[in-house]
């Protein structure tokens, strides 16, 4: 198309040197060119923001994720425009549909929230018609993902060198638990990773056993680190024209994430951490990054207070930084102005010994408000607090449904329900979040418009057993 318009621009011009005055008041245009703003780059759009198409919209992805790594990732593709086709098990599914069951017979929550905004179809990976689906959809598709354990994908007949011969430009992205090495060939899920990306080794409290995280930083942290990998493998596409495999070690997210505390492991060469509450108690430090707690992990040092009604609330606590510049402010609340000047308190590292103090008469003052009180009362001072919101109070706080970071959608088996909608908020393209597909509700939808199968094709697919689950014997012929 490009092309075309060059050479009728060329004929049009080589006409101007003839009869010139004519000509050039037809080429000179009033406006710029309409495509192009003079770098080969489209013009900006005119249309308003956020009617100007969804940021992945023309992406295909062939969604061969379960569980909870690979489908956050896929998810949040979706939430920005992606076409995402999620690939089941006939009869069975991504086995999270069953797992955590809330009501009965319906889909789980635990899937429901991990796979909204996408198309499901079923197929047999290891049937013949079922492969054959399979590598229709691979030629029409952009991204394949997939977290499977290793060599499964292989299993199927889906190598990257069948991928690439059947479809060049296709990106071939997998959550693995282990990067080559050792440990390669093993199944991981999210606490396994937490241990061996060091973030277990690194929570918890000094004198107990090593901790996991609520935050689910092996699975989800993984299936954003990959959704990142895919978005640039997409992006050089375009100048390369051929696709790529992605790969995310769920250890190597973990690590990623944790990498203050791999920062520590250096430092201790230097010496004692001295932000750490252990320094202060005169507690030597040992060979390794140890557990700090609820200390915080930067240069201003925190803790997690009471506050009014913890006798009974167990999330009635505070988040409480003695960031430096507001420290006379903190004084002057607490009641301690004196602390203002006096030499053991008034400087950061003259404070450092003396934080479990600190925090104690810090939490003697929030015992008496409660934690909304305390933040309101902070905040004014430039006091930077976290009150511990349960997951009730982040259910019901309406400024995150209005962000839509909390979004309720109705599912037609079990009704409404929460799910986390896009936490990456881009002004021109709001995020698509939609209920969860059942179990190979668009299985005729993708045969037909996504790979142009005929009724009559669809019929013998439908017949073969390809996307259906083998059906029990009849009672008859079973006798
Ligand atoms: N049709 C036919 N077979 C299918 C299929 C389909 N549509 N979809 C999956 N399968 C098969 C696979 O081919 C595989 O068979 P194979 O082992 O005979 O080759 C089998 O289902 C199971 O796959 P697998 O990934 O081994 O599942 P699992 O339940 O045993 O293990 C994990 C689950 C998560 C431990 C594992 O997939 C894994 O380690 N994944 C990578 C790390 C990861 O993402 N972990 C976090 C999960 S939240």
């Amino acid at each position: 198309m490009a092309a075309r318009k060059k050479k009728v621009a060329k004929a049009k011009s080589k006409g101007e040197a003839k009869k010139p005055a004519k000509k050039v008041v037809k080429l000179a245009p009033k406006k710029p060119a309409a495509k192009s703003n003079g770098n080969g780059l489209p013009r900006p759009s005119a249309k308003p923001w956020g009617q100007a198409g969804r940021a992945l919209e023309g992406v295909k992805i062939l969604d061969f994720t379960h569980v909870q790594s690979g489908p956050t990732c896929t998810q949040l593709l979706a939430y920005m425009g992606a076409d995402v086709i999620k690939v089941e098990r006939p009869g069975v599914g991504d086995i999270t549909r069953g797992q955590l069951r809330d009501v009965k017979g319906q889909d789980s929550l635990y899937f429901t929230m991990l796979n909204g905004s996408k198309r499901s179809i079923t197929i047999d990976s290891k049937h013949p018609k079922g492969k054959e689906i399979l590598d229709r959809l691979v030629k029409e598709c952009d991204v394949l993902v997939e977290n499977f354990a290793p060599g499964a994908l292989d299993r199927m007949g889906l190598t990257f060198e069948h991928i690439h011969k059947l479809n060049p430009r296709m990106i071939v992205a997998s959550v693995k638990g282990f990067g080559p090495g050792p440990y390669e060939d093993c199944k991981v899920y999210e606490n396994v990773a937490q241990c061996a990306g060091g973030a277990a080794s690194t929570t918890g409290f000094r004198d107990g056993p090593p901790l996991v995280t609520g935050a689910q930083i092996g699975d989800s942290g993984t299936g954003l680190h990959l959704a990142l990998g895919i978005v640039s493998a997409l992006y050089q596409r375009i100048r390369t024209g051929r696709g790529q495999k992605v790969l995310c070690a769920m250890q190597d997210g973990v690590l990623n994430l944790a990498r203050v505390k791999l920062r520590d492991q250096q430092r201790l060469k230097a010496g004692p951490l001295s932000e750490y509450s252990q320094f202060g108690e005169g507690v030597p430090f040992g060979k390794a990054t140890p557990r700090a707690g609820n200390d915080s992990g930067g240069g201003q040092p925190g803790w997690i207070v009471k506050c009014k009604g913890f006798e009974t609330d167990p999330d009635a606590y505070i988040y409480f930084i003695t960031q430096a510049p507001a420290w006379t402010a903190i004084c002057d609340l607490i009641g301690k102005p004196e602390w203002k000047t006096d030499p053991d308190y008034a400087t950061p590292p003259a404070r450092l010994p003396r934080l479990r103090h600190i925090f104690d008469t810090v939490e003697a003052w929030t015992k008496t408000m409660t934690k909304f009180e305390v933040m309101d009362i902070c905040n004014k001072h430039d006091i930077p607090v976290g009150p511990i919101l349960s997951m009730k109070e982040i259910a019901e706080e309406s400024s995150l449904r209005e962000t839509g970071t909390v979004v309720e959608v109705d599912h037609p088996g079990r009704g409404k329900y929460l799910t986390v909608g896009n936490p990456i908020k881009l002004s021109d393209s709001p995020a698509d979040v939609r209920r969860s597909p059942l179990l190979g509700e668009h299985t005729d939808e993708i045969l037909r418009k996504v790979l142009g199968y005929s009724d009559k094709e669809v019929a013998e697919i439908k017949m073969s057993g390809a996307i259906t689950a083998p059906e029990k014997p009849a009672k008859a012929d079973a006798a």
